[in-house]
Parts: structure tokens; C-alpha cells; sequence
């Protein structure tokens, strides 16, 4: 008696992809705008595209910009990250270059020059 129920879904499905895809245009822009930078205002230096490849796969770089950690802390959330979050650990030459980079770019008082730089904080 289940099968004639399941076979309803796949269309009932289908249709509801169908009006959530023609209700996202209005939010393109929005969405644009954010990602216009793909790597949020870091200054380019060596490390910054290993930073994106491999900090921006899972979630945005937002999320890493909004941290502002000295370098030895940057590794403990790395190891947080392999650890709980299933990150495959990077290579250790890949790792050096990425732990470089944010201690020098992403660093304790860099998330508040930023906000200073757009004119947000004085
Ligand atoms: C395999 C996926 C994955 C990769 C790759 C990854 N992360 Fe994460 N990261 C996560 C998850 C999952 C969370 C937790 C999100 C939550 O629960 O809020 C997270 C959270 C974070 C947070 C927020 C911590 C907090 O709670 O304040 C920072 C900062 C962060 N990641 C930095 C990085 C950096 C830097 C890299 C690259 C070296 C990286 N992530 C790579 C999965 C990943």
C-alpha cells in the first residue's frame, strides 16, 4: 500500500524544487554583492589562495575574517578543525603557508582594521 505513495513523491518533489528555483531570483543580488570578493578584503600575499581553497570549502571566509587569532591559536583551531570537524589535514608545507598567513593577516587586531577601514568603527 506504500508504493502508490512513493511513487506521488518524486513528482510532488520536483515541483517543489521548481517554485523554491523561481523564487530565488529576487535574492540573486543580494547573495552577488556578498561574494563579490571572493576572499573578503585579505590582502593578496603568499598563502592567501591555500587560505581559500582550503578555509573557504566548507563554509565562507567570513567566518575565518571574523576570528582574529595570533598564529599559535590559528594551529590550535586547525587541529580543532581536522579533529572535530573532519578536515583532511593538509599537507605541512600546505599548512606553514596557510598557519602564515592568517597569523600575519588575520590576526588579533585585523578583523577591527577592517570594520576601520569601511568606515565602520572610528
Ligand atoms: C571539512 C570542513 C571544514 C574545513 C575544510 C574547514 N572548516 Fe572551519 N569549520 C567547519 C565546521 C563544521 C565549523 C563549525 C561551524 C559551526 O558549528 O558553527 C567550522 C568553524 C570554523 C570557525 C569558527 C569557530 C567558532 O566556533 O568560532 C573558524 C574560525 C574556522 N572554522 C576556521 C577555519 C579555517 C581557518 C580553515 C582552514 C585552515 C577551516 N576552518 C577549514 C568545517 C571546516
Amino acid at each position: 500500500m506504500l508504493r502508490p505513495k512513493k511513487f506521488l513523491l518524486a513528482p510532488a518533489a520536483f515541483g517543489l524544487a521548481a517554485v523554491l528555483f523561481l523564487a530565488m531570483p529576487p535574492l540573486r543580488p543580494a547573495l552577488q554583492a556578498a561574494e563579490e570578493d571572493e576572499y573578503y578584503g585579505l590582502p593578496e600575499d603568499a598563502g592567501r589562495e591555500e587560505v581559500l581553497a582550503f578555509c573557504g570549502s566548507c563554509h565562507s571566509l567570513r567566518l575565518v575574517i571574523q576570528q582574529g587569532l595570533p598564529r599559535t591559536e590559528w594551529a590550535d583551531l586547525l587541529v580543532w578543525m581536522y579533529e572535530e570537524q573532519e578536515m583532511e589535514p593538509l599537507e605541512p608545507e600546505e599548512e606553514v603557508l596557510v598557519l602564515d598567513y592568517l597569523g600575519k593577516h588575520v590576526g588579533p587586531d585585523s578583523h577591527k582594521a577592517r570594520l576601520r577601514e569601511r568606515g565602520i568603527l572610528r
